[in-house]
């Protein structure tokens, strides 16, 4: 199997780890994989894509979306996958659990749908850490302060695991078995 691009969209940075543990965990696979901010807004040299970002008010960051958009021609002929990382405080667990309206981005779903996408998950995420202006700032002031990192690791690197064992598998080859 040939590279793997994993793009984020990211306000706080937080997507942006997920991303990177992702790529780090495709590596171990044995992949070659880049992690790139997707305003390097490119899959030109990649043979499969996993596009991710945060959730805000129920959407995708703007330019995620326009990633997706912008690329279609090119994700409808490789593999690719999404993720979307938003859920954080009391109700991660209710959140997580399908057909939660606060996390689904439909129209994203639907676009990557009709494109052909092998999956989405939705991983938890993690309040601001530098918030900005008041909804932000009031938002994590209501969410405990051991509850604010939701992230789960293990979920993030089995998650990973699954995809490369999906790309050995339509490319013929053996990943390694999951640690996790
Ligand atoms: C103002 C605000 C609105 C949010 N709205 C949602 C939401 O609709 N659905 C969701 O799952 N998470 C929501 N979240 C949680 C974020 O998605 C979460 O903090 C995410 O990990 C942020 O990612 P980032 O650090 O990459 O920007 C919201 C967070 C803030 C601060």
């Amino acid at each position: 199997m040939g590279k793997v691009l994993v793009a984020y969209a990211s306000k706080h940075h937080s997507t942006a780890e997920i991303a990177e543990a992702i790529a780090a965990e495709l590596r171990i696979q044995g992949l070659d994989a880049d992690c790139t901010d997707v305003s390097a807004d490119t899959v030109t040299g990649y043979d499969a894509v996993i596009l991710g970002s945060a959730v805000y008010a129920g959407r995708w960051l703007k330019d995620a979306h326009r990633f997706l958009k912008h690329h279609r021609d090119d994700l409808v002929r490789i593999p690719f996958w999404i993720f979307s990382s938003g859920p954080v405080g009391e109700n991660v667990e209710e959140d997580l659990a399908e057909n939660s309206n606060w996390l689904e981005p439909h129209k994203v779903l639907d676009l990557a749908e009709s494109i052909g996408l092998r999956g989405h998950t939705v991983f938890a995420g993690r309040m601001p850490t530098d918030p900005h202006g008041f909804i932000e700032k009031s938002m994590v002031k209501r969410t405990p302060e051991e509850l604010r990192d939701a992230r789960d690791w293990d979920a993030i690197r089995r998650w990973a695991d699954d995809v490369a064992a999906a790309l050995a598998a339509s490319s013929g080859t053996t990943a390694a078995p999951s640690q996790h």
